[in-house]
Parts: structure tokens; C-alpha cells; sequence
């Protein structure tokens, strides 16, 4: 409270505590003693803290009026017969909404525009995932000694190295603190502000938004995506959607840690994965000093994603296309001595978008059957993974065709695959990096042959990822005993 006002007022047998509307800001006051009162409205203020625990003990509140303010913490549970009327909403409060009597009596609109509030009448609380299979991952901080300078998204600009991340919320009241959700208990929790304090770096810019790297003061280091294009989601969707993402573990899926909504941005924070993308791994440095992509890592990885496209398919049957955004620039590369293992990133967005016309943006815009303004499904993603499987056989970049209203364009790669194989199955397609050793040219051809068919341009011929997978472990096997 401002000071020269509330001091005295504290002492008045008050009945009623009106303070709508008066940029009023610091901590709600002490109203501890005050037996009497009944209504307190402090709405539209700039008041901070959290809402006193002592407020649950005046016996005669009917009407707690705090919305529209920056109050953070929990609520505490109120649960005074008398209360009729209670509205904390456009808060920053977190946590579980209590679960008293008297707080289930009132609706979602005296509890909504918070920043992390869940529990009846709103969202369900985020139920910690179970343990995941491997070990989760420690803060990667330790692992990258030096910050890379800049990964190649597929459309990435050098700018903005080492700075903070833009933010349009800044923080000039360090008493405002915006919690976020976490998902995993074992990564060290942070906030908002402690986000927008990191220092950052441009890790691309994609076709939704712009993704840094964040070197928090814990030592923890996160990807942070800015996403656009989400404007007309209502927060509850995007909220919704982020649970059911947040819960999904699976060692080959890019971990997403936490989320922040507001009308203007969307944040969502995901695990940081050290070594660059399959884009760079296969297309950088072709000509200074590189070290050639050898058969078994390339193998490894497309087992990787095909691990992590079946995972995705069998935990998101209702989504029309799971991933939607499956190409080498959202395979992320984690290096582990000799062998590399890869992570599927940039995933899910496509209930996000508003429109046919946003959803362009994705790998899926790519796909013949997007192209001609058909119905879309799974067989989309089998498409966009039959795309990276011919970029690894043949280390040549796909090209990338404009979807808008060109029916007859197709990716030139899978043509130029389907016209080399037809005229004389060869391994002429190879990538020169791995035609010089003999090893593998069978298997090669094998995965080939799948490549062809998850590009077929009719979606119902193409297999299954489930079926994909079973056929990739196979000619993984092989591959292991031939060795
Ligand atoms: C509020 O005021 C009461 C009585 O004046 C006092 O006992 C209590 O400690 C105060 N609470 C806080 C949080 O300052
Ligand atoms: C709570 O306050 C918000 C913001 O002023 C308003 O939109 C909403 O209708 C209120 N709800 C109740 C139950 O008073
Ligand atoms: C998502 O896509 C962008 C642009 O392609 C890329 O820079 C970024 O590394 C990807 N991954 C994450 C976690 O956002």
C-alpha cells in the first residue's frame, strides 16, 4: 500500500475497504484484527506480494475483490462462510487453488489470468511425469564449455549474440516475479526474470519464431522459443497443449522444461541439446577439413528418429499430424565419444496454428498431399521423414519448394532418388562420404528403398512409422552382425 495512505486506515473500524482503481502498489496490507470487515476490494492496483494467510481468519469477509493487480504466492484457504463474492483473477498467482468448501463455489473467471494458478475450476495441475526410462539429463551446463556462435536453423541470422533475451515484459519491479511451471523436478527451477537476466544467444530463427540459448545464473543451460503465429490461441489451449507435451519422455524428443503465456509472447523452454542439428552435420563444412559422416553414425541417427517419430505417433493418436515439423534443422545431435544420438525438436506446434495458411510454415507444407489441399494425417510426418532419410543416404540438401498453390512441386530430392533407382538400382545416390568404404551398401539401398516408399505420393501407400521402425531396427541389426 502506499504508505500515507493505508497507515491510518488500519486503525478505523472498518467495514469496508475500497481501493479500486488507485495505482496503489507495494504489499496488500496487515488486516489482522479488523473483525469487522466485510468487503475488500483492492482491485485494479499495482499491488505486490502474496495475498496474507491472515486474510482467511476475518470472520465477516463476504466480498475479497484483488483482481487485476501483480499478486503473487498462493492463495490461501479461504473458507469463510460468509464469503460471497472473491476475485483474484489477472494475478500472478501460482499453485493449487485450495480445495475449500467455500473457494469451489466460485467460478473460473474469479481465478483466470493468472500465471501458473491450476486446480478446479481451472486447468488440473501438472502431474509430474513418470520417471523416465534413461536418467534424465543434468543441467548441460558443464558440457558446453564454449557457447557455439551461431547454429543454422534453416532460415538463421547471425545477429544477437550474447545478449539478453528480448522481452517486451521486462521486469522493472524486482518484487514481480513470474514463477514458472516445471515439469521435471530435477532441473533447477527458475523464473521468469531470471530468464530475461540470462544471457542469450540466437540459436536460429525459424518460420515461428526465434530460438535462443540461455546461460542462466545457476549454470543451467535452456533453449528458449519465442513463438509467433499463436495469437488467437486462448491461453487455455496453449496451456493445455503444453501439459500434454510437457508430460511426454522419451530419450529421443527434446524435453520441454516449462512454458510462459501472455497475450503478446509465448515462451516455451526446452532442454538444451549441445551439438548442433542434422542440418549442419550433414550440409557444413563440405569442404574445409571436415570429418566425413560415417555409415554406423548415420544409421544410429535415423534409428533415433524413427524411435522418436514412433513414440510421438503412439502417444498422440488425435493429433492430425503428430510432429508436423519433422527436417534436419529439428533433429538435434548430442555427441557422446564416437556414437551420436539425436533428438526430435520443434515438434506438436500444429494445433497451435490458427490456419491452413500457418501451418505452410511446417515440414508438413511440404508434402504433396498439403499441397493439393488434401485432407492431412500421420502419413504427413512419414513423408517429412522419408525427406531426411534420402538427405542422409545422399548428403544432398532437399529442396525447399514454395506449397502456395504449386500442385505440380514435389521435393526434387525424392524425384531425383525414384529416377536414379528406377533406371538402374545403384548406389550412385550415395553420399560420396560414405561410398568410398564398402560397408553398408547393401543397407543403404535397403533404407533407400523405405525412403521411397514413406515419400510416395499417395499418403495410404506410404508405411506406418510404427512399421518404419520395426524395418530400420531389422536392417540395424544386420548391420551390427556384419560387423
Ligand atoms: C499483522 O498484525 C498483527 C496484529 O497487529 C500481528 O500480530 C501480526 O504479526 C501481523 N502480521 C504480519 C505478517 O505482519
Ligand atoms: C473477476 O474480475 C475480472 C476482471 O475484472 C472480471 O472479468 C470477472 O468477470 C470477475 N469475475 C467475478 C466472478 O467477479
Ligand atoms: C527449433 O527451430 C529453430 C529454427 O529452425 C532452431 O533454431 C531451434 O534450434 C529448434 N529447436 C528448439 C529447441 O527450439
Amino acid at each position: 500500500m502506499a504508505q500515507n495512505c493505508c497507515k491510518s486506515c488500519f486503525f478505523l473500524p472498518l467495514f469496508f475497504l475500497l481501493f479500486r482503481n488507485n495505482s496503489i502498489n507495494g504489499p496488500l496490507p496487515n488486516l489482522s484484527n479488523l473483525v469487522h470487515l466485510e468487503s475488500v476490494f483492492f482491485s485494479y492496483n499495482r499491488l505486490t506480494g502474496s495475498i496474507p494467510s491472515e486474510y482467511i481468519e476475518l470472520p465477516n469477509l463476504k466480498q475479497l475483490e484483488l483482481q487485476q493487480n501483480y499478486l503473487d504466492g498462493e492463495i490461501p484457504p479461504f473458507n469463510q462462510p460468509t464469503l460471497t463474492l472473491f476475485n483474484v483473477s489477472y494475478n500472478h498467482l501460482q499453485g493449487t487453488i485450495p480445495d475449500t468448501d467455500v473457494l469451489r463455489r466460485f467460478s473460473e473467471s474469479s481465478y483466470d489470468h493468472n500465471s501458473n494458478l491450476c486446480g478446479i475450476p481451472l486447468e488440473p495441475c501438472p502431474v509430474l511425469p513418470p520417471a523416465p526410462l534413461v536418467p534424465p539429463p543434468s543441467p548441460p551446463a558443464q558440457e558446453v564449455e564454449t557457447p557455439k556462435e551461431q547454429q543454422a536453423g534453416d532460415d538463421s541470422s547471425p545477429e544477437g549474440t550474447d545478449k539478453k533475451m528480448p522481452h517486451s515484459q521486462s521486469t522493472e519491479d524486482p518484487e514481480r516475479r513470474i514463477e514458472l511451471p516445471f515439469f521435471d523436478k530435477n532441473i533447477p527451477v527458475f523464473d521468469l526474470d531470471d530468464l530475461l537476466r540470462a544471457s542469450a544467444e540466437v540459436l536460429g530463427k525459424g518460420k515461428l519464431g526465434t530460438t535462443y540459448s540461455a546461460n542462466l545464473e545457476s549454470g543451467a543451460v535452456v533453449a528458449v522459443k519465442t513463438v509467433k503465429y499463436m495469437n488467437s490461441l486462448s491461453k487455455k489451449e496453449f496451456i493445455q497443449q503444453m501439459l500434454l507435451l510437457g508430460r511426454m519422455r522419451h530419450e529421443n524428443l527434446v524435453h520441454i522444461i516449462s512454458f510462459h503465456y501472455s497475450k503478446q509472447e509465448k515462451l516455451i523452454v526446452y532442454e538444451f541439446v549441445p551439438d548442433g542439428s542434422l542440418f549442419e552435420l550433414l550440409h557444413e563444412n563440405r569442404e574445409a577439413g571436415r570429418v566425413p559422416l560415417n555409415w554406423a553414425a548415420r544409421l544410429s541417427i535415423i534409428k533415433d528418429i524413427a524411435k522418436g517419430m514412433a513414440f510421438l505417433h503412439q502417444s498422440l493418436p488425435s493429433h492430425k499430424v503428430p510432429h508436423a515439423n519433422l527436417k534436419s534443422s529439428n533433429v538435434l545431435i548430442h555427441r557422446d565419444r564416437q556414437s551420436y544420438h539425436s533428438k526430435l525438436t520443434n515438434y506438436s506446434f500444429l494445433p497451435l496454428l490458427p490456419s491452413r495458411k500457418s501451418s505452410e510454415r511446417l515440414a508438413i507444407g511440404r508434402s504433396p498431399e498439403f499441397c493439393q489441399g488434401k485432407k492431412l494425417t500421420h502419413k504427413a510426418d512419414v513423408y517429412c521423414f522419408g525427406i531426411i532419410l534420402l538427405e542422409v543416404i545422399t548428403g544432398k540438401v532437399p529442396e525447399e519448394t514454395s506449397p502456395a498453390g504449386n500442385e505440380e512441386k514435389v521435393d526434387d530430392l525424392s524425384e531425383w532418388v525414384r529416377m536414379v533407382v528406377n533406371n538402374d538400382w545403384s548406389t550412385d545416390i550415395l553420399d560420396v562420404e560414405i561410398l568410398a568404404s564398402s560397408a553398408g551398401h547393401d543397407e543403404m539401398l535397403k533404407l533407400t528403398e523405405i525412403a521411397l516408399q514413406c515419400t510416395d505420393m499417395e499418403p495410404e501407400k506410404r508405411p506406418k512409422m510404427s512399421e518404419v521402425l520395426r524395418r530400420i531396427e531389422e536392417i540395424d541389426r544386420t548391420n551390427q552382425e556384419n560387423d
